[in-house]
């Protein structure tokens, strides 16, 4: 049976130095197979054309539409409404700034996490364009396949408790995407690089593990493996310099 949907959404122009903070109610009449999306477009189109909210594919590829809701982050493209309860509560992400409604700029963010990680294969070696392909194994082109699946929405560093009081913390999204280069063989880097990259209180060492992350990553990133991995690899390099710089110092 169709139902009458509540909609609390979140109103502020962070750019209207007039605007303030407030939550505004919509209703709409749900429809098959509606999504946030359509539901979201309606209102602006049939109620009011000042909302402001991100999209771009609608279809779980771009991550531009993670937004709160009802109090979790996702991707409102592939939320279907009858997944949710009558009375819907839209917020934009925390963490990231706000850009209005529920716009958010997780580009500024997403830009200096890549210049952090220094997101890119790093080698020795001069590119030259005629030369032939070389082969990967399917294992470790599938490996490395899984990690890059990440769409960059950011809904897992809305959900991380320790990004949320700490603006420095690099996030799930971070360490997968440096798992993603020691995982590939083309990456010289040494684990002594990636350590000081992220074996620290903002990297890995900040980590509380208590894996909201995971839960909530709408494409189902294997984050605990990686969260794993890392602390494991950037321990064992930690005791190793330990140790290095104690025979160092005797010898
Ligand atoms: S496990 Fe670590 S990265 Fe994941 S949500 Fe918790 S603190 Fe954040
Ligand atoms: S790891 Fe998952 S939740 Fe985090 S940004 Fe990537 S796709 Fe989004
Ligand atoms: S609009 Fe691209 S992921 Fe939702």
């Amino acid at each position: 049976m169709e139902r009458a949907l509540k909609f609390n959404i979140f109103r502020y122009n962070a750019m209207d130095p007039r605007s303030v903070p407030q939550m505004q109610t919509f209703y709409l009449d749900e429809t098959d197979s509606m999504t946030l999306f359509i539901a979201l477009n309606r209102i602006r189109e049939e109620q009011d054309p000042s909302l402001q909210f991100d999209f771009c594919c609608r279809a779980g590829i771009c991550g531009s539409c993670a937004m709160l809701i009802n109090g979790r982050p996702d991707l409102a493209c592939h939320t279907k409404t009858k997944d949710l309860p009558a009375e819907i509560t839209l917020m934009p992400l925390p963490v990231f700034k706000l850009i209005g409604d529920l716009s958010v700029d997780t580009g500024t963010w997403f830009r200096a996490m890549n210049e952090t990680v220094q997101s890119w294969i790093h080698t020795d070696r001069t590119f030259d364009p005629k030369a032939t392909e070389e082969r990967m194994s399917n294992e470790e082109a599938e490996a490395i396949y899984e990690l890059e699946r990440c769409i960059e929405c950011g809904c897992c560093v809305a959900a991380c408790g320790k990004a949320n009081m700490r603006p420095d913390f690099m996030g799930a999204v971070a360490f997968n995407r440096i798992a993603r280069f020691i995982t590939d063989p083309r990456d010289k880097r040494t684990m002594k690089e990636y350590f000081d990259v992220v074996g620290t209180e903002e990297g890995i060492f900040g980590c509380l593990g208590l894996l909201g992350c995971e839960d909530i990553c709408p494409k189902h990133l294997p984050l605990q493996d990686q969260l794993g991995m890392l602390r494991r690899k950037m321990g064992w390099t930690a005791v190793r310099h330990l140790f290095d710089g104690l025979l160092g110092k005797t010898a």
